[in-house]
């Protein structure tokens, strides 16, 4: 069967309508979307989308992340690729976990990242907004994960307590004033509960560090991403915290990920 990617008419029409739009990378989102497209309808739609500003992996319902193919539907938080970074550090520093907490889930990238590494985990989820639960659920099933809707801990399973090995809080981190200033894509797309951290950017990072020890098992750990700027003020937010600590930054990537340990 001929797909719709094979036809050289419909790859220009797509390219030539993404660059009216002003997308930068057209010949790469048209390929995308083309290769996801089922119909010339489907087509026709997601193009449109993309062109009235929806972010690249909304319209396609799937994002790329860790090698594996993400589910995320609208008004979720879209991974990021330098979130990568946070699993490679989880990955590194509890690489026989056996526990893994999601917390903060989103679409449950960093989750299903995990236990598709780790092999088998007992695997749980959460996040307070219940549309980006439904995600995570879809995308961490295959790893028979478990996903939760609540406020940070209250979400989870008290029988959690003292044995996760991994924690892993991609929390908002975007300081309130600042939130104005993210591309349209995340401002008009993303919840502003993924995206804004609080006055100084640190609330949700500190409410974490605060009840991780309750949950961690000994030697777990707990990782949280933020910005090179509030990197000191997280290090010293997490040691306060009683957990042993360390700043692990990639240049590559432009990703700082604040790695905790329970002694
Ligand atoms: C930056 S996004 C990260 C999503 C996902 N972990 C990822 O890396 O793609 C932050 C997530 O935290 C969730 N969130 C914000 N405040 C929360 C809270 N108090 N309790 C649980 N989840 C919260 C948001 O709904 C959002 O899905």
């Amino acid at each position: 069967m001929t797909s719709l990617s094979d036809s050289d008419t419909a790859t220009t029409a797509v390219v030539s309508a993404l660059r009216a739009a002003g997308c930068v990378f057209a010949e790469d989102e048209a390929e995308l979307i083309l290769g996801t497209a089922r119909t010339p309808d489907e087509l026709a739609a997601m193009v449109d989308r993309r062109a009235a500003g929806q972010p690249l992996e909304h319209v396609l319902g799937w994002a790329e992340f860790h090698g594996l193919r993400i589910l995320v539907e609208p008004g979720v938080f879209v991974p990021r690729r330098r979130t990568e970074f946070l699993v490679d550090q989880a990955l590194a520093q509890a690489p026989g976990a056996s526990v893994v907490v999601d917390l903060c889930c989103g679409s449950g990238a960093v989750g299903a990242a995990l236990a598709a590494a780790l092999g088998n985990v007992e695997l749980h989820a959460a996040d307070i907004d219940p549309a980006a639960v439904g995600c995570a659920r879809r995308n961490i099933a295959p790893y028979g994960g478990h996903a939760h809707v609540g406020d940070l801990f209250d979400a989870l399973p008290a029988a959690l307590r003292g044995r996760t090995g991994i924690l892993a809080a991609n929390v908002p981190y975007v300081p309130s004033d600042e939130v104005g200033l993210l591309p349209a894509e995340a401002r008009e797309h993303e919840p502003l509960v993924a995206l804004d951290g609080g006055g100084d950017g640190l609330d949700v990072l500190r409410r974490v560090a605060a009840g991780a020890c309750d949950w961690l098992a000994p030697g777990g750990c707990v990782l949280v991403e933020t910005s090179e700027r509030q990197a000191e003020d997280s290090v010293e937010t997490f040691r306060r915290a009683g957990l042993t600590t360390r700043l692990a930054a990639s240049e590559e990537l432009y990703a700082n990920v604040v790695v905790g340990v329970r002694d």
